[in-house]
Protein backbone atom coordinates (compact mmCIF):
# COMPACT_ATOMS: atom_id res chain seq x y z
CA UNK A 1 0.00 0.00 0.00
CA UNK A 2 1.10 3.48 -0.50
CA UNK A 3 2.10 5.78 2.31
CA UNK A 4 3.81 8.69 2.90
CA UNK A 5 7.70 8.74 4.43
CA UNK A 6 6.43 10.08 7.36
CA UNK A 7 3.98 6.70 7.74
CA UNK A 8 6.61 4.59 6.91
CA UNK A 9 9.48 6.46 9.03
CA UNK A 10 7.33 6.70 12.55
CA UNK A 11 7.85 2.77 12.91
CA UNK A 12 11.39 2.58 12.37
CA UNK A 13 12.07 5.37 14.61
CA UNK A 14 10.08 3.02 17.15
CA UNK A 15 11.67 -0.13 16.56
CA UNK A 16 15.24 1.41 15.84
CA UNK A 17 15.43 -0.13 12.50
CA UNK A 18 15.76 2.08 9.12
CA UNK A 19 14.07 1.54 5.92
CA UNK A 20 15.88 0.81 3.05
CA UNK A 21 15.45 3.16 0.02
CA UNK A 22 16.63 1.89 -3.43
CA UNK A 23 16.52 4.21 -6.49
CA UNK A 24 14.97 2.78 -9.50
CA UNK A 25 15.13 3.96 -13.41
CA UNK A 26 12.36 1.77 -15.11
CA UNK A 27 9.03 0.64 -14.19
CA UNK A 28 10.49 -2.89 -14.74
CA UNK A 29 12.96 -2.20 -11.80
CA UNK A 30 10.61 -0.90 -9.60
CA UNK A 31 8.40 -3.78 -9.97
CA UNK A 32 11.62 -6.43 -8.75
CA UNK A 33 12.09 -3.78 -6.07
CA UNK A 34 7.99 -4.64 -4.79
CA UNK A 35 8.20 -8.46 -5.26
CA UNK A 36 11.20 -8.70 -3.51
CA UNK A 37 9.87 -6.20 -0.58
CA UNK A 38 6.63 -8.47 -0.60
CA UNK A 39 8.90 -11.40 -0.34
CA UNK A 40 10.77 -10.47 2.76
CA UNK A 41 7.49 -8.91 4.29
CA UNK A 42 9.76 -5.56 4.13
CA UNK A 43 8.71 -2.01 3.87
CA UNK A 44 10.67 -0.07 1.28
CA UNK A 45 10.64 3.31 -0.09
CA UNK A 46 10.87 3.35 -3.67
CA UNK A 47 12.83 5.98 -4.97
CA UNK A 48 13.25 7.98 -8.39
CA UNK A 49 16.45 9.80 -8.84
CA UNK A 50 16.98 13.30 -10.11
CA UNK A 51 16.41 13.01 -13.89
CA UNK A 52 14.72 16.26 -15.74
CA UNK A 53 11.46 15.26 -14.89
CA UNK A 54 10.52 18.86 -15.83
CA UNK A 55 11.24 17.18 -19.36
CA UNK A 56 9.46 14.23 -18.64
CA UNK A 57 6.57 14.94 -21.11
CA UNK A 58 3.99 12.28 -19.34
CA UNK A 59 5.41 12.27 -16.36
CA UNK A 60 1.69 12.39 -14.88
CA UNK A 61 0.67 10.09 -15.99
CA UNK A 62 3.83 7.74 -15.97
CA UNK A 63 3.74 8.88 -11.41
CA UNK A 64 0.04 7.30 -12.21
CA UNK A 65 1.36 3.75 -12.82
CA UNK A 66 3.79 4.03 -10.58
CA UNK A 67 1.48 4.91 -7.78
CA UNK A 68 -0.85 1.94 -8.76
CA UNK A 69 2.08 -0.53 -9.03
CA UNK A 70 3.17 0.98 -5.53
CA UNK A 71 -0.74 0.63 -3.86
CA UNK A 72 -0.96 -2.66 -4.60
CA UNK A 73 1.98 -4.16 -3.32
CA UNK A 74 1.21 -5.62 0.17
CA UNK A 75 3.87 -3.90 2.07
CA UNK A 76 4.16 -0.25 2.75
CA UNK A 77 6.12 1.83 -0.15
CA UNK A 78 6.75 4.85 -0.19
CA UNK A 79 6.76 6.73 -3.57
CA UNK A 80 9.58 9.08 -3.21
CA UNK A 81 11.48 11.98 -5.33
CA UNK A 82 14.85 11.21 -4.51
CA UNK A 83 17.53 14.57 -4.91
CA UNK A 84 14.59 17.63 -6.22
CA UNK A 85 17.10 20.22 -7.07
CA UNK A 86 14.95 23.02 -6.81
CA UNK A 87 10.95 23.73 -5.49
CA UNK A 88 9.22 23.78 -9.07
CA UNK A 89 10.62 20.11 -9.97
CA UNK A 90 9.57 19.20 -6.21
CA UNK A 91 6.20 20.40 -6.05
CA UNK A 92 5.56 19.12 -9.95
CA UNK A 93 6.26 15.59 -8.46
CA UNK A 94 4.07 16.70 -5.53
CA UNK A 95 1.22 17.64 -7.99
CA UNK A 96 1.55 14.41 -10.08
CA UNK A 97 1.14 12.21 -6.70
CA UNK A 98 4.19 11.54 -5.38
CA UNK A 99 3.98 10.36 -1.64
CA UNK A 100 7.06 12.23 -0.74
CA UNK A 101 10.39 14.71 -2.20
CA UNK A 102 13.45 15.68 -1.42
CA UNK A 103 14.71 18.74 -2.08
CA UNK A 104 18.59 19.18 -2.31
CA UNK A 105 19.55 22.52 -2.20
CA UNK A 106 22.37 21.52 0.45
CA UNK A 107 25.30 23.44 -1.73
CA UNK A 108 23.62 26.42 -0.83
CA UNK A 109 24.26 28.13 2.42
CA UNK A 110 21.63 28.16 5.06
CA UNK A 111 19.34 30.90 4.70
CA UNK A 112 18.95 29.66 1.42
CA UNK A 113 18.60 26.14 1.93
CA UNK A 114 15.68 27.39 4.62
CA UNK A 115 13.80 29.12 2.09
CA UNK A 116 13.67 26.73 -0.45
CA UNK A 117 12.83 23.73 1.81
CA UNK A 118 10.08 25.72 3.05
CA UNK A 119 8.31 26.54 0.16
CA UNK A 120 8.41 22.77 -0.78
CA UNK A 121 7.17 21.78 2.77
CA UNK A 122 4.48 24.70 1.95
CA UNK A 123 3.48 22.70 -0.89
CA UNK A 124 3.86 19.61 0.77
CA UNK A 125 1.37 19.84 3.40
CA UNK A 126 -1.51 20.91 1.30
CA UNK A 127 -1.84 17.59 0.43
CA UNK A 128 -0.65 15.58 3.10
CA UNK A 129 2.90 14.61 1.85
CA UNK A 130 6.45 14.59 3.57
CA UNK A 131 9.40 16.16 3.11
CA UNK A 132 13.21 15.22 3.36
CA UNK A 133 15.87 17.58 3.21
CA UNK A 134 19.67 17.79 3.48
CA UNK A 135 22.18 19.39 5.65
CA UNK A 136 25.69 19.42 5.37
CA UNK A 137 26.76 17.95 1.76
CA UNK A 138 26.76 14.11 0.68
CA UNK A 139 29.22 14.50 -2.44
CA UNK A 140 29.69 12.18 -4.36
CA UNK A 141 33.09 10.45 -6.02
CA UNK A 142 31.88 8.83 -9.08
CA UNK A 143 29.41 9.53 -11.79
CA UNK A 144 26.83 8.31 -9.95
CA UNK A 145 23.19 9.09 -8.90
CA UNK A 146 23.95 12.77 -8.31
CA UNK A 147 25.87 13.65 -11.42
CA UNK A 148 29.79 14.32 -11.96
CA UNK A 149 31.98 14.46 -8.88
CA UNK A 150 31.55 16.54 -6.26
CA UNK A 151 32.80 17.48 -3.03
CA UNK A 152 30.92 16.95 0.35
CA UNK A 153 30.93 19.36 3.63
CA UNK A 154 30.09 17.65 6.76
CA UNK A 155 26.46 18.35 9.02
CA UNK A 156 27.17 20.98 11.49
CA UNK A 157 24.97 19.92 14.44
CA UNK A 158 24.11 22.95 15.55
CA UNK A 159 22.70 23.94 11.93
CA UNK A 160 21.13 21.23 11.78
CA UNK A 161 18.96 21.97 14.70
CA UNK A 162 18.35 25.33 13.48
CA UNK A 163 17.32 23.99 10.00
CA UNK A 164 14.58 21.51 11.66
CA UNK A 165 13.21 24.22 13.30
CA UNK A 166 12.95 26.71 10.45
CA UNK A 167 11.74 24.57 8.23
CA UNK A 168 9.62 21.83 9.70
CA UNK A 169 10.84 18.70 7.65
CA UNK A 170 10.04 15.33 7.90
CA UNK A 171 12.77 13.90 7.68
CA UNK A 172 17.02 14.83 7.56
CA UNK A 173 19.77 13.82 5.00
CA UNK A 174 22.76 13.88 6.84
CA UNK A 175 26.63 14.22 5.94
CA UNK A 176 28.69 11.87 8.52
CA UNK A 177 31.76 10.80 6.30
CA UNK A 178 29.14 8.49 2.82
CA UNK A 179 29.59 9.73 0.01
CA UNK A 180 27.53 8.38 -3.43
CA UNK A 181 29.20 6.31 -5.66
CA UNK A 182 31.66 3.53 -5.08
CA UNK A 183 34.77 3.64 -2.15
CA UNK A 184 38.35 2.48 -1.98
CA UNK A 185 37.87 0.15 1.39
CA UNK A 186 35.30 1.43 3.60
CA UNK A 187 34.00 5.23 5.06
CA UNK A 188 35.57 6.74 8.23
CA UNK A 189 31.90 7.32 9.47
CA UNK A 190 31.74 10.47 12.20
CA UNK A 191 29.67 8.32 14.73
CA UNK A 192 30.50 11.37 17.61
CA UNK A 193 28.39 14.00 14.65
CA UNK A 194 25.83 12.08 14.51
CA UNK A 195 25.35 11.65 18.08
CA UNK A 196 26.07 15.32 18.11
CA UNK A 197 23.35 15.95 15.53
CA UNK A 198 20.84 13.85 17.63
CA UNK A 199 20.67 15.95 20.57
CA UNK A 200 19.59 19.06 18.55
CA UNK A 201 17.21 17.11 16.12
CA UNK A 202 14.29 14.66 16.73
CA UNK A 203 12.90 13.45 13.09
CA UNK A 204 14.52 10.68 11.29
CA UNK A 205 18.12 10.69 9.86
CA UNK A 206 18.60 9.62 6.27
CA UNK A 207 22.04 8.21 5.78
CA UNK A 208 22.67 8.75 1.68
CA UNK A 209 25.14 7.13 0.04
CA UNK A 210 24.69 3.76 1.74
CA UNK A 211 26.33 1.49 -0.80
CA UNK A 212 29.77 -0.10 0.13
CA UNK A 213 29.22 1.59 3.46
CA UNK A 214 30.20 -1.58 5.71
CA UNK A 215 27.22 -4.26 7.51
CA UNK A 216 29.33 -2.87 10.77
CA UNK A 217 28.78 0.94 10.00
CA UNK A 218 25.51 0.60 9.19
CA UNK A 219 24.72 -1.38 11.92
CA UNK A 220 26.15 1.58 14.10
CA UNK A 221 24.34 4.37 12.64
CA UNK A 222 21.34 2.93 12.64
CA UNK A 223 21.52 2.61 16.45
CA UNK A 224 22.57 6.23 16.41
CA UNK A 225 19.68 7.42 14.69
CA UNK A 226 19.74 6.78 10.88
CA UNK A 227 15.84 5.57 9.65
CA UNK A 228 16.42 5.85 6.07
CA UNK A 229 19.08 3.81 4.27
CA UNK A 230 19.72 5.88 0.42
CA UNK A 231 21.44 2.57 -2.06
CA UNK A 232 21.94 2.68 -5.50
CA UNK A 233 25.41 1.96 -6.46
CA UNK A 234 25.34 -1.47 -5.01
CA UNK A 235 22.22 -2.61 -7.56
CA UNK A 236 22.34 -0.99 -10.37
CA UNK A 237 26.29 -2.33 -11.48
CA UNK A 238 25.30 -6.68 -11.04
CA UNK A 239 22.08 -5.32 -12.22
CA UNK A 240 22.80 -3.94 -15.54
CA UNK A 241 25.77 -6.88 -15.69
CA UNK A 242 22.94 -9.53 -15.56
CA UNK A 243 21.57 -8.84 -18.78
CA UNK A 244 24.43 -7.75 -20.28
CA UNK A 245 26.94 -10.14 -19.26
CA UNK A 246 25.35 -13.68 -19.40
CA UNK A 247 26.92 -14.34 -16.06
CA UNK A 248 26.70 -15.05 -12.54
CA UNK A 249 27.39 -10.79 -11.71
CA UNK A 250 28.68 -11.65 -8.00
CA UNK A 251 30.91 -14.70 -9.12
CA UNK A 252 31.79 -13.23 -13.13
CA UNK A 253 30.99 -16.88 -13.49
CA UNK A 254 28.60 -19.74 -13.76
CA UNK A 255 24.87 -19.63 -14.16
CA UNK A 256 23.18 -16.38 -15.42
CA UNK A 257 21.68 -14.80 -12.74
CA UNK A 258 18.19 -12.46 -13.62
CA UNK A 259 17.75 -9.03 -12.90
CA UNK A 260 15.09 -9.91 -10.20
CA UNK A 261 17.64 -12.30 -7.99
CA UNK A 262 20.18 -9.34 -8.26
CA UNK A 263 18.23 -7.27 -6.36
CA UNK A 264 16.82 -10.11 -4.46
CA UNK A 265 20.64 -10.59 -2.98
CA UNK A 266 21.53 -6.84 -2.79
CA UNK A 267 18.15 -5.92 -0.99
CA UNK A 268 17.86 -8.94 1.11
CA UNK A 269 21.01 -7.95 2.40
CA UNK A 270 20.46 -4.42 3.26
CA UNK A 271 16.87 -5.64 4.55
CA UNK A 272 18.87 -7.01 7.35
CA UNK A 273 21.64 -5.27 8.59
CA UNK A 274 18.84 -2.05 8.35
CA UNK A 275 16.87 -4.58 10.79
CA UNK A 276 13.85 -3.62 8.51
CA UNK A 277 13.54 -7.50 7.16
CA UNK A 278 9.80 -8.52 8.05
CA UNK A 279 9.02 -5.13 9.33
CA UNK A 280 5.70 -5.09 7.41
CA UNK A 281 3.83 -7.89 9.68
CA UNK A 282 1.56 -6.55 12.05
P1 LIG B 1 24.96 5.09 -3.48
O1 LIG B 1 24.84 5.00 -4.97
O2 LIG B 1 26.33 5.43 -3.05
O3 LIG B 1 24.40 3.90 -2.80
O4 LIG B 1 24.05 6.34 -3.05
C1 LIG B 1 22.69 6.32 -3.33
C2 LIG B 1 22.04 7.57 -2.84
O5 LIG B 1 22.40 8.12 -1.82
C3 LIG B 1 20.92 8.09 -3.62
O6 LIG B 1 20.41 9.27 -3.10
Amino acid sequence: MLVTLTKILEPAKRGGYAVIAPDFLSINMLKHYLAVAEKYSTPIIASYPPLPIDRFRRFNHWTYKLRALCDAASIPVCLHLDHGKNPQTCIKAIKAGFTSVMIDASVFDLKQNIEMTRQVVQAARKVGISVEAEIGHVGSNMRGIEGPTDTGFLTDPNQAGCFVEHTDVDALAVSIGTQHGHYKGTPDIDFKRLEDIRSFVNIPLVLHGGSGTGEENIRRTVENGIHKINVFTDIIKPYLQATASGFNPFSGKGIRMSQREVVDIILKKYFIISGSLGKAVG
